[in-house]
């Protein structure tokens, strides 16, 4: 496949250097948005790789607080070793939280594809006791397994953040249709809201943010209990409006030179984002 330039992902990427993210940052907080900046890539297999991914993770720690910016981080273990050992990959992951925790800030583990979903959760879990408010894992409604992930969750007193999940999965582990999806993400955020710890409703659905919003006002929860959250560039005048209403809207902003799978996954999703990089094509 031909690598397209930079610029057509522009809309959903920050930048490809570090300085882009944060005034990426900046510029929502400047909204009234809140931020988590995400380095792209994933996948790394070779220990050096992983190492100076870890040390990144670090440097945007510490950029974040140097900065004064109010924005978490979200990253995806198989950056940080987990195609190479679960040893390998926990001790990459410690070291990234106790930077964390050092900086009184919070690490969204990614949840990425079925493979990786219950080593990822085992992590979660063994990383949980060491530091419970810094860390918090991903749940998405389209996979069966959610629902008995999400009661463990909810007793465990986790953070999570609700998505209905990005990757190609077999009929075997998630939903194929749509309504099931989103009937499991209703029911899901309804269970997290009721008895979770601070969850987080990552869609841009029209329908499924109202049945949240609805059901944290049935339930009593404020809207200081629960953020609402949305990819970079998409909806950004509903994700202001959010805000004027009262809500707590996190943003995730992706950046890095490994920006292409991440830019494919959108582009998949909707149509309206294909005819939109089209259309920028043809401006050139
Ligand atoms: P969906 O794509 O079904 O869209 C539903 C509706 O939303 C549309 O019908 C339309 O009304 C509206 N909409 C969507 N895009 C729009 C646009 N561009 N303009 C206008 N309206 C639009 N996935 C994963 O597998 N692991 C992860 O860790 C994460 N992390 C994550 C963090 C955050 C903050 C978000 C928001 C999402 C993720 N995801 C994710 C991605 C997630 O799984 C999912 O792929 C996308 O959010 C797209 O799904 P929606 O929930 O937006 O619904």
């Amino acid at each position: 496949m031909i690598h397209p330039p930079f610029a057509l992902a522009r809309r959903f990427v920050a930048g490809e250097a570090l300085p882009d993210a944060i005034e990426v940052a900046r510029r929502l907080n400047g909204r009234g948005l809140l931020a988590t900046l995400d380095i792209l890539g994933e996948n790394i297999a070779d220990r050096t790789g992983v190492r100076a991914a870890r040390d990144a993770y670090v440097r945007l720690l510490d950029e974040i607080a140097l900065s004064g910016v109010d924005s978490n981080i979200s990253i995806k273990l198989t950056m940080l070793g987990l195609d190479v050992s679960r040893e390998f990959c926990e001790e990459n992951l410690r070291a990234v939280l106790a930077a964390a925790r050092e900086r009184m800030n919070f690490v969204r583990i990614d949840m990425e594809g079925s493979r990786y979903t219950a080593a990822t959760l085992e992590l979660f879990g063994d990383m949980r006791g060491e530091f419970a408010d810094h860390v918090g894992p991903v749940i998405q409604s389209y996979l069966y397994r959610s629902r008995p992930d999400v009661e463990e969750l909810v007793r465990l007193r986790a953070r999570v953040r609700l998505v209905k999940g990005a990757y190609k999965e077999p009929e075997s582990v998630a939903f194929p249709h749509r309504e099931d999806v989103n009937r499991s993400f209703d029911e899901l955020a309804e269970r997290l809201l009721a008895g979770g710890r601070y969850p987080a409703i990552a869609t841009h659905d029209d329908a499924r943010i109202a049945h949240a919003v609805e059901a944290a006002e049935r339930l009593g929860v404020p809207p200081t209990g629960y953020e609402l959250q949305m990819l970079y560039g998409i909806r950004p005048r509903f994700q202001e409006e959010l805000a004027r209403r009262g809500h707590r809207v996190r943003v995730y902003v992706p950046y890095g030179a490994e920006w292409f799978p991440y830019f494919y996954r959108r582009l998949r999703e909707r149509k309206e984002n294909v005819l939109f990089v089209l259309k920028n094509l043809l401006r050139g």
